[in-house]
């Protein structure tokens, strides 16, 4: 597939784009600055064993694609859906999670939308297919290519958007497994602060989750 992932330059987008490249797919990263994603991407590419990422506006990173990826912060992504995706003709998938800090722990803190996937489909034309996916794998375990990621991805949204994201899921080595459709999204975004505090407060790295 030709995926865009906007904010392809920032920790977790990055992680994305170089596994999804390494698994065959033509990925463009996307950034405000054309410059800083052509630079960025030729990072990319130098991790990778012969696969190539590319770099580019998010304007001119979602032409042609099959699937762009909203890997920006919360506060920005119904903002850079409004902007960048005005008129897509592709699938896509919202990683996106809003949390903040309370008294040292993170805490899930929806916009007035409910969830930020439900923000995220405001923004986009009816009829935009868009998944939820990724909420909760940690960057620093997408970013090294070396790490088997044996973790589950919660996918929920649009029946063809899931299905996209789900074989997405696939190719970065995750188990995707279906949860529904956008009622569930709080269930899935909120899961990642929960993840967070488990992780600092017991010394696990990344924590992901895994259904058995
Ligand atoms: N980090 C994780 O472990 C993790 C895990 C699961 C889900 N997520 C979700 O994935 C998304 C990205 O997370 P991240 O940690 O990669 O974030 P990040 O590094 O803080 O930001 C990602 C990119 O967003 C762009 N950006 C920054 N401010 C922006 C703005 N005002 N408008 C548009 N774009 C802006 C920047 O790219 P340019 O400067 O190049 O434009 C930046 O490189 C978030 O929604 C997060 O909730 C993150």
């Amino acid at each position: 597939m030709k995926i865009a992932v906007l904010g392809g330059t920032g920790k977790f987008g990055g992680g994305l784009a170089t596994r999804l490249a390494e698994a065959g797919h033509e990925v463009v990263v996307g950034s405000r600055k054309a410059e800083k994603a052509e630079e960025v991407a030729a990072d990319y590419t130098e991790k990778l064993d012969g696969a190539e990422v590319k770099g580019a506006s998010n304007a001119e990173a979602v032409e042609s694609t099959d699937v762009a990826v909203l890997a920006v912060p919360p506060d920005y992504a119904a903002e850079t859906a409004r902007a960048v995706l005005d008129g897509y003709d592709g699938v896509v998938v919202t990683p996106v999670v809003s949390m903040s800090r309370v008294e040292g722990d993170f805490v899930y803190t929806p916009p007035d939308a409910g969830s930020s996937a439900e923000e995220i489909r405001a923004a986009l034309d009816d009829g935009t297919p868009l998944a939820g996916a990724f909420h909760n794998l940690a960057a620093g375990k997408l970013a090294d290519l070396s790490f088997e990621i044996d973790a589950d991805v919660a996918v929920f949204g649009d029946d063809e958007a899931k299905e996209t994201a789900s074989e997405l899921a696939e190719d970065v080595g995750a188990r995707p497994l279906d949860v529904g459709g956008f009622g569930v999204a709080p269930q899935v975004e909120s899961l990642t602060p929960l993840l967070i505090n488990v992780g600092t407060k017991n010394g696990i790295k990344d924590a992901g989750v895994r259904f058995v």
